[in-house]
């Protein structure tokens, strides 16, 4: 898709579909009542007729419209213009919401060429470059298909080819290096997307590590090491192979470095979960919905999304990337409940139930993570069942040990419009680990059961500033639009790009 920041006529832009704006109450925006003025006022009596009144989410297509030089004109509604200090200007939620009804309008549509106009409406607290940026997130998602492994995938009409943003004299260039970072992102979600859609069959330990092989292929920035389990028994990761052990697949610690920025810097290092398939083990689950344990390695995926995103930017900052991968099998060489293992940091785990594997991957794979001396480590990871409960769909759960990182990881989500929301991580939840045969037991029970997940982890992690994002209700959706969302890519890269 070719994406471009341009100043636009409304009237006289040839182009398959031309997307102009409305407001509440009516309202025509600059380009909306130069058609108007163009075509006798048709317009208004058309949006009129169809009480069209601007609210959000409301569109109009007229095919084939009078006066201007577009095929198709399609009007949304941006809903009420502030009336306080920022007097004319639209919500950050609004604006989306209706960029939103474009792909939406014109799913039917054989339309591969659109020009919408985005220089006449201002959105509270945002730019142009913030505007635009939206605008590629969204269309570029709109033309994700899920259907690689469809033998004979359905034919859609809607494929854009060619996008034109719109934009003054002033904002084209703001707007333009916003298209740039909405298209590095959308690629980064895309690929987070597609690895959490294939089933476990297909995207192996093996399959992330040579996926991440891929990515580095060519580049000067990026590199990328895969450890064997025979170099993770050396170091002593005895609690990640505790969940491979009931695998015929070996499992792979893969190690993405980017380095853009000065040499001397320290890195931020994210940590994946990458579990390809989460049975359970030999606590095994319940056998309906299990199949979406195929996401169990979506914190994984939004690493590789978030560097595909960094080899595209080339920001100029130090990135490192490690994602534990395993399955989580019940085979008879598989961890029992109540087996003892030794993790890496030399704490012993009792693990008394397979089924929280996540956090035994992990604490391995962070502790690794401090050969980097990282300013600051943020895991990423469909940890718990409870997180789900506690925020559902909208807000990833989030837990840190430092309160400035927590902050900056906040903000960065409200900017990206990919929010995360915190949760505690006080020592009185602590106690619920405790083990009467190892150093720390790996359940806390069934009371604040993604707090006890974060405080597992906080026992690793006390060498750095770290954050935990509980993805375990934001990485996918179930029900008829099942599938991978890619987030938290634009949070996670969102906070590399605001520490640049
Ligand atoms: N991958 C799951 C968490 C999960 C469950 C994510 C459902 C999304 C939807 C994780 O490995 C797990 O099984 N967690 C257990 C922990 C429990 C045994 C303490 C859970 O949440 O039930
Ligand atoms: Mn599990
Ligand atoms: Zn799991």
């Amino acid at each position: 898709m070719q994406i471009s920041a341009k100043i636009l006529d409304a009237v006289k832009q040839s182009t398959q579909c031309l997307v102009v704006a409305c407001f509440e109450g009516g309202k025509l925006s600059a380009a909306a009542s130069a058609i108007n003025a163009a075509d006798a006022k048709q317009l208004e009596t058309l949006l009129k007729r169809e009480k069209f009144d601007g609210k959000v989410g409301q569109s109009l297509l007229l095919l084939n419209p009078q006066g201007i030089a577009a095929e198709r004109l399609l009007i949304i509604g941006f809903g009420a213009p502030n009336k306080g200090e920022q007097q004319g200007s639209v919500s950050s939620d609004n604006f989306r919401k209706a960029l939103q009804k474009i792909p939406d309008a014109l799913k039917a549509t054989h339309c591969s060429d659109l020009s919408i106009i985005l220089g006449d409406i201002n959105v509270s607290d945002k730019d142009a470059e913030w505007q635009a940026r939206q605008a590629v997130e969204i269309l570029i998602a709109s033309q994700h298909r899920a259907d690689s492994l469809k033998s004979k995938p359905a034919e859609p009409s809607f494929v854009l080819k060619k996008v034109t943003l719109g934009f003054t004299k002033a904002t084209s260039a703001s707007a333009t290096k916003g298209i740039a970072i909405g298209q590095a992102i959308a690629n980064g979600v895309n690929l987070a997307r597609e690895l959490g859609n294939l089933p476990g069959n297909v995207c192996t330990p093996t399959y992330l590590a040579s996926e991440a092989k891929r990515l580095a292929r060519g580049q000067t920035r990026l590199s990328v090491k895969v450890l064997e389990e025979k170099e993770m028994k050396e170091l002593g990761m005895g609690s990640l192979l505790s969940v491979s052990a009931g695998s015929d697949q070996p499992a792979k610690l893969i190690v993405l470095e980017y380095k853009g920025g000065n040499k001397k810097e320290a890195p931020i290092a994210l940590v994946g979960k990458g579990i390809t398939f989460d049975t359970g083990g030999i606590s095994l689950k319940p056998g309906a919905g299990m199949d979406e344990m195929k996401y169990d390695m979506c914190g994984a995926a939004s690493v590789l999304g978030t560097f595909k995103t960094l080899i595209e930017l080339q920001p100029a900052i130090n990135v490192v990337g490690v994602i534990a991968a395993s399955e989580n099998m019940p085979n008879g060489s598989a961890t029992k409940p109540g087996d003892i293992v030794t993790s890496m940091s030399g704490q012993t785990i009792e693990v008394l139930n397979t089924d929280a594997e996540g956090r035994l991957v992990l604490c391995d794979a962070l502790t690794y993570t401090e050969r980097f001396k990282p300013k600051a480590v943020i895991d990423i990871a469909t940890l718990t069942g409870a997180c789900v409960v506690a925020l559902g769909n909208h807000a990833s759960g989030l837990f840190s040990n430092n309160e400035a990182l927590a902050q900056a990881i906040l903000a960065a989500g409200q900017t990206a419009n990919d929010r995360a929301w915190q949760m505690p991580l006080w020592d009185d939840y602590q106690k619920q680990l405790d083990s009467n045969f190892a150093d720390i037991a790996n359940i806390g029970g069934p009371a604040g059961g993604s707090i006890t997940a974060a405080c597992f982890l906080s026992r690793f992690t006390k060498n750095f500033a770290w954050a935990h994002l509980d993805i375990a209700g934001t990485a996918w959706l179930s029900g008829a639009a099942k599938g991978a969302t890619g987030r938290p890519v634009p949070l996670l890269v969102q906070y590399l790009l605001n520490n640049q």
